[in-house]
């Protein structure tokens, strides 16, 4: 007899572990393996559908993005604006409903889900999805969907033990759909024994054990990129060839290792990488500004951006006119942004990029002294496949102790590879 199907998810799913209903056979897991992840709640009729608001707010503490979709009994137990409330999403109810089709169609949500879990899961429902039904939305996304399922029973013991139920959920777990729980106790309906949906921080810490440990995972990683645009007249400016390429490859793979990534872009033709917060800005005063804002709230600052160095002193007003033969533009500093965060007393880690064209090494080591870095990657960029507007890319990270070479690449491998030795180094800071 199953009393209780309770997941051992390390790294993934993997087989189903069958166990005693009391015994708690889950790792513990850091909760941080939910920063950026996308869970879909499904919420199915039962007395524990009270629960999910609570699991809406752990998953939220976790910094996961969640949206529900509830059946129609559910809807019996707590209210579909209750749950919008909470998670911030409308609450998807019918596979028909034209609004919420319109906001986001139920192909789109099932492609969104990183995991699905659906807490309660009745028995009923536990049936209808081991036996392929689309009769409705929530069982209708878990067959469009490529994303991991997982199942939290909450019945009546006897529903729970009988044979239909425990075969139901062998099938289930035969396609590595998680169930987590039940747990055992007193019930609503006053029998002892299994069945009761395990406490909401149980179930969170179950889906977190989902997802495979990623390198940033929790952590505020904040990006630079692209150029900056500083104003001649209204209609030209001083800018620089910079792609933002590689600082939007940096954010692609700071997301990927599992960080919250933000990234502060100058004016550049790149679409913004899924579940990056971007932030847009012209002039290099813009990103000196958004750049000391934000640091104060991150744990990893990295510079790729090309500030604009000068700026003109005043952008006229008018379009200057060629009435003369020569024209002089007085410029002035640009404030350094990565200088200025590194110099805050409570300051992130902080990575710079130095583009040279000549003694690259050794002007790299200059400015990870002069700007007080953690970490500089140095790249030559005389060269014409490699650097600023290039597909590829190679460099030399430099750090106080330290360098190591990495040879020409492509901007997205590269990103990972530096993602990666950025992880390593703060952990080594910070251990
Ligand atoms: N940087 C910055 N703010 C500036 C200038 C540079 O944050 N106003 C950052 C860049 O994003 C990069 C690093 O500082 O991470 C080095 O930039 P680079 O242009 O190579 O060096 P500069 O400090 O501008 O010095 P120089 O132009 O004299 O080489």
């Amino acid at each position: 007899m199953i009393f209780s199907i309770i997941h051992d998810f390390e790294n993934g799913f993997s087989n189903g572990i069958l166990a005693a209903a009391s015994q708690k056979k889950y790792s513990i897991v850091s909760l941080s393996r939910l920063t950026n992840k996308r869970i879909l709640l499904g919420v199915t009729g039962g007395i524990a559908a009270y629960k999910a608001a609570e699991i809406i707010r752990r998953l939220q503490d976790a910094q996961a993005e969640v949206r529900v979709v509830m059946t129609r009994s559910a809807t019996e137990f707590i209210t579909p604006l209750t749950l919008q409330a909470l998670s911030g999403n409308p609450v998807h109810l019918d596979l028909l409903d034209t609004d919420a089709e319109a906001a986001m169609g139920h192909i789109e949500l099932a492609k969104w889900a990183d995991v699905v879990l659906i807490a309660p899961a009745s028995a009923n429902f536990i049936a209808r999805l081991a036996n392929g039904h689309a009769n409705d939305l929530l069982t209708t996304l878990c067959l469009a969907t490529i994303a991991s399922i997982a199942v939290a029973p909450a019945m009546n013991q006897a529903m729970w033990l009988n044979k239909q139920t425990q075969e139901n959920c062998k099938k289930l777990q035969e396609r590595k759909t998680g169930i987590f729980g039940p747990g055992s106790g007193t019930q609503a309906c006053g029998d002892v024994g299994p069945g009761r949906m395990l406490e909401p921080l149980e179930l969170v810490k179950l889906t977190a054990n989902i997802f495979p440990n990623g390198l940033l995972d929790g952590i505020r990683l904040l990006i630079t990129a692209g150029p900056t645009r500083e104003a001649i007249d209204p209609v030209r400016y001083i800018s620089n060839h910079s792609s933002g390429k590689m600082g939007f490859a940096l954010a692609k793979a700071g997301v990927d290792a599992g960080a919250k990534t933000t990234l502060i872009a100058g004016p550049v033709e790149l679409p913004t990488p899924a579940r990056v917060e971007r932030i847009d800005i012209v002039s290099a005063e813009q990103m000196h500004d958004a750049s000391l804002e934000l640091s104060a709230h991150c744990d990893i600052f990295i510079a790729s951006a090309a500030v604009a160095d000068y700026r003109p002193v005043a952008a006229a007003q008018q379009k200057i006119k060629k009435n003369s033969e020569s024209q002089l533009i007085e410029l002035v500093r640009n404030p350094d942004i990565l200088a200025d965060v590194a110099a805050q007393t409570s300051r992130p880690f902080c990575v710079g990029f130095a583009a040279e064209t000549q003694d690259v090494i050794h002007y790299a080591q200059d400015k990870l002294q002069r700007k007080k870095l953690d970490m500089i990657i140095a790249n030559d960029v005389s060269a014409t496949d490699i650097g600023f507007n290039a597909e590829d890319n190679a460099v030399t990270v430099i750090w106080p102790d330290g360098q190591e070479a990495i040879e020409k690449t492509s901007k997205h491998q590269l990103a990972k590879l530096l993602i990666k030795k950025i992880a390593l180094c703060y952990q080594n800071a910070n251990s």
